[in-house]
C-alpha cells in the first residue's frame, strides 16, 4: 500500500477531501494529518482495532500510550471522570493549542489508547486542518507523531511519506508545522501537576496560572519511563550521530570526528555562537527558541537524507525558555566521550 498525498489549503480545504479522510476514519483505517506542533497518524481513539493499527505501523511499543486530540473541552468531557481545579485555567488559556493534559480517564477510553494506564493525554490541536478533521469525523482522535517509533517526528508532510509512506493509506499534507516540536504534555491527575514533556508552552507560563509545577524525578529509571514513556532517555533521534558540544571546545580536535572522518564519513555542525572548524557543513541555527524548534526536526531529517553521519549540535543556552530545545537534544544525542 502506498500513501495518497493529497494537498490541502491550510484555511480552505477541498470539503470532498476532508470527507474522504473522515470517512477513512469512521472505517477503523489510519489518516496522517498536520497540527501545529508536527504531524500526527490519527485513527479513532475509540475503535481499538484501529488504534492498534497505529502501533504497528510505526512499530510502536504497546506500553507507550497515545495522545488523543478532541474537537473542544465537552468532546473532553466525555473521555475524562473529572476536570482537576488547575485544568480550567489551563484550558482557557490554550486549547486550541500546544498542550497536552493527562487526566483521570473514562471507561469509554479503550485501554489500547492508554496502554492499560488510569489516564489519557489530551489535547485540542491548533490547526485548522485537524480540527477540520475532528468536526468532519465527529471522533475523538488518537494521534501520535506520524513517524516509526524512535525516529524523529515528522513536520512535513515528505517526512511522513519517507517514514510511513508504504503502511498508510492517506497523509493530508498542509505544508511545514509551525510549532515543530511536540506538545507540552501536563500530568493533572495526581496530587500536583507534573510536567511530563517540556514543548512550546513553557513551565513558566503554566506556573503563572496554577502555581508550582513538579518535574518527574530525574533518575528515575524505568518505572519513571513506563509511567510516562516519553521520558525514555534516548528518543527522537536521526540516523546521524548527534553529540552536544559547549560553545568553546575544540570540536575538530575531538576523537568523535576524526574517527568520523577516518571512515569516510561527513560531519555537520547545529552553531549558534560557535563556528567550528574542521567540519564538512556548518548551520547555524537561530537565536530565538521559537525559531529554532521550528527548524530543529526539518534540519535533522535534511542532514540525514544528505547521507551525513555525525551532527554535533553546541548546547543551547540555560533558562527556561530554551527547556524544550535541549530536551529534545539531549534526548536525540549520545554521551560525549571523555576526550570532549
Ligand atoms: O505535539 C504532539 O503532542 C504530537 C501531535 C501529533 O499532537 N503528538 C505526539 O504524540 O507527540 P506521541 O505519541 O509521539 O507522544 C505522546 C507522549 C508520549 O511521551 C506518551 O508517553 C505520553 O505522551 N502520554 C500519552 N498518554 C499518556 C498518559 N496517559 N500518561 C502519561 N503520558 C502519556
Ligand atoms: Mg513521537
Amino acid at each position: 500500500m502506498a500513501a495518497h498525498r493529497i494537498r490541502v489549503s491550510r484555511t480552505h480545504p477541498d470539503p470532498a477531501v476532508m470527507t474522504a479522510a473522515a470517512e477513512l476514519l469512521r472505517t477503523g483505517q489510519l489518516v496522517a494529518f498536520p497540527t501545529e506542533t508536527v504531524y500526527g497518524l490519527g485513527a479513532n481513539a475509540l475503535d481499538p482495532q484501529a488504534v492498534n493499527l497505529i502501533y504497528a505501523a510505526k512499530g510502536r511499543p504497546g506500553w507507550n500510550p497515545l495522545i488523543v486530540h478532541v474537537a473542544d473541552r465537552s468532546a473532553a468531557e466525555r473521555l475524562i471522570l473529572a476536570w482537576p481545579a488547575t485544568a480550567e485555567p489551563l484550558i482557557r488559556r490554550w486549547w486550541p493549542g500546544p498542550l497536552t493534559l493527562v487526566l483521570p480517564r473514562s471507561p469509554e477510553v479503550p485501554d489500547a489508547v492508554t496502554a492499560g494506564l488510569e489516564t489519557v493525554a489530551l489535547r485540542v490541536p491548533a490547526h485548522p486542518i485537524a480540527l477540520a478533521l475532528l468536526s468532519t469525523s465527529g471522533l475523538a482522535l488518537a494521534a501520535p507523531s506520524a513517524n516509526r517509533s524512535g525516529e524523529v517526528s515528522p513536520t512535513t508532510a515528505e517526512h511522513v511519506a519517507a517514514s510511513l509512506g508504504d503502511r498508510i493509506p492517506l497523509i493530508l499534507d498542509a505544508g511545514a508545522c509551525e510549532v515543530g516540536i511536540e506538545s507540552t504534555v501536563l500530568d493533572l491527575s495526581g496530587p500536583e501537576p507534573v510536567l511530563l514533556r517540556p514543548g512550546a508552552v513553557g513551565r513558566e507560563e503554566i506556573e503563572s496560572l496554577i502555581g508550582p509545577v513538579a518535574l518527574p524525578a530525574a533518575e528515575g529509571g524505568d518505572a519513571v519511563a513506563r509511567r510516562s514513556p516519553g521520558m525514555l532517555q534516548r528518543h527522537y533521534s536521526p540516523a546521524a550521530q548527534l553529540v552536544l558540544y559547549h560553545a568553546g571546545a575544540d570540536v575538530s580536535g575531538s576523537e568523535t570526528v576524526r574517527r568520523c572522518q577516518a571512515a569516510g564519513g561527513r560531519v555537520a555542525a547545529l552553531v549558534r555562537d560557535s563556528r567550528p572548524l574542521g567540519v564538512d557543513q556548518v548551520l547555524i541555527m537561530p537565536d530565538s527558541p521559537t525559531a529554532y524548534a521550528r527548524e530543529l526536526y526539518a534540519t535533522l531529517h535534511r542532514l540525514d537524507e544528505s547521507g551525513i553521519k555525525l551532527i554535533l549540535a553546541e548546547r543551547p543556552p540555560e533558562g527556561p525558555a530554551w527547556d524544550a530545545i535541549r530536551d529534545r537534544l539531549m534526548r536525540a544525542a549520545t554521551p560525549l566521550p571523555a576526550d570532549q
